[in-house]
């Protein structure tokens, strides 16, 4: 039985072994990179606005995990992103996407219990409530799962084949309006 439920910063922090566990379980990183994963997500801690929910098994171990917080200028992502758009489609429009949002950092279900519906209960439950006006995200611009989920909950591409400063891999930046659609929580043919 799984069940989810919010953690704050002092416990995601204090459980970044068991978190670290399920990103590198569903990642598969270079192992020489979890260590300044550790770091961003600490980091993304203390952001303003953090929230997280854990998926846990009935011992109480985190089988995924889904956090965000309000995206604000300076932080990275937020600032490359905000340039790319306002370069691509405009001022306006990067404003009105990234002015007021809830920027969703990390979405991950241990591959054990993938597609049995976690993700998508993660990413509603963790959704629900934000005061900001937009909810966004960077995912592998490719046919993935988590590509199809965000797509079927209401998010749009806002800009593709996006490259991040240093990178090589090709992403997709997603956005939605707050709140999710109710249907977001059902799966898309229901
Ligand atoms: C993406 C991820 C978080 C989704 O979590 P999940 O619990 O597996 O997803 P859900 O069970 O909620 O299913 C979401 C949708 O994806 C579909 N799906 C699930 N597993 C799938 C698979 N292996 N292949 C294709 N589609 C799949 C489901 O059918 C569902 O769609 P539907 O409701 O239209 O039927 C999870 O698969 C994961 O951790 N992947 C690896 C890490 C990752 O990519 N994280 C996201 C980074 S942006």
């Amino acid at each position: 039985m799984i069940g989810l439920r919010r953690v704050g910063p002092a416990e995601f922090t204090a459980r970044l072994d068991a978190v670290l566990a399920v990103y590198t379980a569903a990642m598969r990183p270079p192992k020489d990179q979890v260590p300044g994963r550790r770091t961003i997500m600490e980091n993304h801690s203390v952001q303003p606005g953090f929230s997280c929910v854990f998926a846990e098994d009935a011992a109480g171990t985190p089988v995924g995990l889904a956090y965000g917080f309000h995206g604000v200028p300076g932080q990275w992502w937020h600032d490359v992103v905000m340039r790319a758009l306002a370069d691509r489609n405009g001022e306006g429009s990067a404003r009105g996407w990234l002015g007021d949002a809830f920027d969703l950092a990390e979405v991950h279900v241990h591959p054990d219990h993938q597609g049995r519906g976690i993700g998508r209960a993660m990413v509603v439950a963790v959704c629900g409530g934000r005061p900001e006006r937009t909810a966004v995200l960077s995912t592998r611009d490719r046919p993935t799962t988590a590509r199809h989920l965000y797509h079927s909950m209401g998010f749009v591409d806002l800009l593709t084949r996006f490259v991040f400063p240093g990178g090589h891999e090709r992403y997709a930046i997603l956005g939605t309006v707050l709140p999710l659609k109710p249907m977001a929580g059902r799966p898309a043919d229901a």
